[in-house]
């Protein structure tokens, strides 16, 4: 099989033959179509993430074939039993396992499931890690109603992306930050109502201005820009992030919080059962991932510093 390896933290990937895996009981071999890029790839490149062995072959989203079956993967091994936090043994597909940046990926077969019908197999694969991580964020953990005012912090980022059209697909009022006027403008084409550049002085007041303040907020920078957003807050609003991009979160005035009965939510990826209510969800609402741009597996390298640039909107996906 072909794949991108990478031997070294801080080296290029390689794009390499390697031994096709066998799979073992309880096991698949999926001839991969295309994969898509997580901001985790660009960590794990770095040596940010613990638990990495070398060679490795990142990858934790992939859409492609069984025989005549094509199928999306479930990223989010070994939950476990308890909805509301991973198992010990939790892991993601990528690490340390082999992951999707390859023509052939072993998997659970428990974690196949049949491609939604609309979408191509560039646009399934920018679908598992980043849909599932907004799902959870968005309806388990904030319990989003229809009608509610959103803010989506970060749109450009790929689980951001699905915040927001899921979101919007559930009849919220969302808006939605950006250091891109761009990125603001092409989510307003797609259904948001506005949006604010986190990078201007007066973003927290105008955005709050503007959109009369928020009853869910979805974030992954953390960092010094957090309490800004809990500023925006309503009463019994609902806030949760996933990633700390910017860092440990300074400035937060607690008695905003407790106050107005703010709960602010940690998550990460989610259940099994979220995995399929967030595919269900995309099946029902005909929601169509937004790609960013699509290379070449053997091209690896220039998507992972499209990545690391932060300039896509959407997802980037990799055509195996
Ligand atoms: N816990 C989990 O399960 C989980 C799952 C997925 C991702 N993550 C984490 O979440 C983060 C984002 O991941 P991703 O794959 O979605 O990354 P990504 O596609 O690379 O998105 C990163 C985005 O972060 C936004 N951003 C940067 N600085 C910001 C700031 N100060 N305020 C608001 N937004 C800011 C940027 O948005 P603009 O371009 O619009 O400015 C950028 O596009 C990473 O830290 C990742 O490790 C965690």
């Amino acid at each position: 099989m072909n794949a991108l390896v990478l031997r070294a933290e801080n080296a290029p990937v390689m794009f390499e033959e390697m031994e096709t895996p066998v799979a073992a009981d309880g096991e698949t071999l999926v001839e991969v179509k295309a994969a898509a890029l997580n901001h985790r790839d660009v960590w794990i490149t770095k040596g940010l993430y613990p638990g990495i062995a070398f060679p490795a072959i990142m990858g934790s989203d992939g859409a492609g074939m069984v025989g005549d079956r094509e199928v999306i993967i479930n990223p989010s091994m070994n939950w476990g039993d308890n909805p509301k936090v991973q198992s010990n043994d939790y892991q993601i597909l990528g690490l340390p396992s082999k992951g999707t940046f390859s023509s052939h990926v072993v998997v659970p077969t428990s974690h196949l499931y049949d491609k939604p019908a609309h979408l191509s197999f560039e646009q399934a694969a920018a679908l598992p890690l980043a849909g599932l991580t907004a799902y959870r964020a968005l309806f388990t953990k904030c319990q989003l109603q229809k009608g509610e005012n959103v803010l989506i912090s970060g749109v450009g980022g790929g689980v951001a992306l699905f915040a927001c059209q899921f979101a919007i697909a559930a009849g919220a009022n969302v808006y939605v930050s950006s250091s891109s006027e761009e990125k603001i403008a092409k989510a307003v084409e797609m259904g948001a109502k506005g949006g604010g550049n986190y990078k201007s002085e007066n973003f927290v007041k105008d955005l709050k201005s503007k959109s009369g303040g928020f009853d869910v907020v979805i974030d992954s920078a953390a960092g010094d820009g957090f309490a800004g957003l809990v500023k925006m807050c309503n009463a019994g609003a609902r806030v949760a992030f996933y990633g700390a991009t910017r860092g440990k979160i300074n400035g937060l005035d607690p008695r905003t919080i407790f106050w107005k009965q703010i709960s602010i939510f940690g998550s990460t990826m989610g259940t099994t059962e979220e995995f399929e209510a967030m595919v269900d969800f995309v099946a029902e609402h005909k929601i169509v991932p937004i790609v960013d741009s699509v290379f070449e597996l053997r091209d690896g390298n220039a998507a992972l510093k499209r990545m690391d640039e932060g300039l896509q909107f959407g997802k980037i996906v990799l055509k195996v």
